[in-house]
């Protein structure tokens, strides 16, 4: 227990909660997350509130979804500090398994998404939707919520989710949560953490420049030229590297043509050893 929120860290313990409630007749969230929490996360905990009657965080850091050259070792953990946060924001259960509750001995099953996986951070960090499809199927099978919240912060992340909860046939709604911003813009990120004060400087710039991009876009600026201008506007301002700058279709991630479907600006770039991303509908 922490505060007034009870901690689960085996899958039983997790089923037998979420199997009470729903005997109980009441609807039940899941808010998956890697702790780090900020008012994102908080925000989707508030989301799954009001959608359901009883939510259910995880925490979990998942190695599979970090290759062995990223920041694994180093990403924030404080989980006395979140299931504070969690409580405050009407959370009813933490489930905070180690790595051999959700990965036990002789573990060998991997959910791989096609196509939607593929462009952007599927060429950067090729590793990543496989570990997170794996861990977040999981996550829906052991708790069985009926929806699961994520933050359109992750937008690729939230397209690869809708599309493995579809593909499988698991039947929980999936809800994706605007991205909640700082002030001046910077989308909220466990990772904004690792900035130096000179850095979280250049960092608002990412969300400048997709606004200004998306603006443009809607002006009638041609898209490829538009990508090549946010791409000049982020190493300007300090960003050491630019991983992608793209416009694609808002749902297959395809590169966008024209105005005629809903689009979404992505990108990802690195200052320094922190490397953030952002996105922008268009
Ligand atoms: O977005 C995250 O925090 C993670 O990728 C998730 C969805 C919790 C899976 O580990």
């Amino acid at each position: 227990m922490n505060g007034s929120l009870p901690i689960v860290r085996d899958v039983a313990a997790l089923r037998a909660a979420a199997a009470a409630w729903r005997a109980g007749g009441k609807s039940v969230a899941l808010v998956p997350t890697m702790g780090a929490l900020h008012e994102g996360h908080l925000s989707l905990i508030r989301a799954a509130k009001a959608r359901c009657e009883r939510v259910v965080a995880s925490l979990f850091v998942n190695p599979r979804q970090f290759a062995p050259q990223e920041d694994f070792d180093r990403y924030p953990r404080n989980e006395a500090g979140d299931a504070a946060l969690l409580a405050s924001a009407g959370c009813d259960l933490l489930f905070a398994p180690d790595r051999a509750a959700m990965y036990p001995d002789g573990f060998a099953t991997s959910v791989i998404v096609a196509n939607v996986s593929t462009p952007l951070e599927g060429e950067f960090r090729p590793h990543f939707f496989a570990g997170v499809a794996t861990v977040v199927t999981k996550l829906l099978v052991q708790c069985s919520p009926d929806a699961a919240f994520f933050g359109e912060k992750d937008y690729q992340q939230l397209l690869v989710i809708r599309r493995l909860a579809r593909d499988l046939d698991i039947p929980v709604e999936i809800v994706g949560c605007e991205t909640v911003r700082e002030p001046d813009g910077l989308a909220m990120s466990s990772r904004n953490a690792y900035l130096a004060p000179a850095q979280r400087a250049i960092a608002v710039e990412l969300s400048l420049a997709l606004k200004q991009a998306a603006a443009a876009i809607r002006a009638g600026r041609p898209i490829a030229e538009t990508e090549t201008d946010m791409r000049a506007r982020l190493a300007a301002a300090g960003f050491d590297a630019v991983d992608y700058a793209a416009a694609c279709d808002a749902e297959t991630l395809a590169p966008m043509a024209d105005l005629s479907r809903p689009g979404r600006l992505l990108v990802a770039a690195w200052i320094g050893k922190t490397r953030l991303i952002d996105n922008w509908p268009v």
